[in-house]
């Protein structure tokens, strides 16, 4: 059996990453391929509880090294007991949210140094990546504006300000430049249903599948 694609979504608060993840994974199984469809962080009962640390409480809660501690935590959990095994057995995982997010968040945003957090990645994951990551992209404003206005409570990524969400939109930025051979980088602001027909053609170009 080949191995399964991991394909993963990455971008700001209110990007439209949940909203395409499960349009995505609707799409595949149409197609008749298994999917996962999980998020990060979390994704595995383990990494779960983790992350409530994570995303409940003030923003202060954490420093910078302890908060990407967790993260890589809750990303070896979920690695290690859900995406690898469904992979190997060639299902497909499509993932709200990875190792990405950590260089984005805790190193743009949070200004950490990037090569820890990468030894960090070596160290839990080792060396596969994803084979496809999806950058959704547009303006700060508009993504916490959407943000907002989705129903349920504030996360506490959500409650810090518009300068270390723009660190985070730059960065996300810089490392689609540096591996466009890995990333497809999507104009978020266009309508969603121009949004869900551009991820279709991303996946089909680049992966192979025809959608
Ligand atoms: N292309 C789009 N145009 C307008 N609104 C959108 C678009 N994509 C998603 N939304 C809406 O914006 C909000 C945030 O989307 P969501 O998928 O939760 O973003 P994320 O998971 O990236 O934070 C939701 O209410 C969603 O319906
Ligand atoms: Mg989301």
């Amino acid at each position: 059996m080949a191995r399964g694609k991991f394909i993963t979504l990455e971008g700001g608060e209110g990007a439209g990453k949940s909203t395409q993840c499960t349009a995505l994974a609707a799409v595949l199984r149409d197609q008749g391929l298994e999917v996962l469809e999980t998020r990060e962080p979390g994704g595995s009962p383990g990494a779960e509880e983790i992350r409530e640390l994570l995303v409940h409480g003030s923003a202060g809660r954490w420093d910078a090294q302890t908060e990407a501690l967790l993260v890589f935590a809750a990303r070896r959990d979920h690695f290690v007991t859900r995406i690898e095994p469904t992979l190997s057995r060639g299902a497909w995982v499509i993932c709200d949210r990875f190792a990405d997010s950590t260089y984005a968040y805790q190193g743009y945003g949070r200004e950490l140094p990037l090569e820890p957090l990468r030894a960090l990645y070596r160290f839990t994951i080792g060396e596969r990546q994803p084979d496809l990551t999806l950058l959704f992209d547009l303006p700060v404003e508009i993504g916490l504006a959407r943000a907002a206005g989705r129903r349920g409570a504030a996360e506490r990524f959500e409650s810090l300000t518009s300068v270390f969400h723009e660190r985070v939109r730059q960065g996300f930025l810089a490392m689609a430049a540096a591996e466009p051979q890995r990333f497809a980088h999507i104009d978020a602001t266009q309508p969603l249903e121009d949004v869900t027909l551009e991820v279709r053609r991303s996946v089909a170009a680049r992966l192979g599948v025809p959608l």
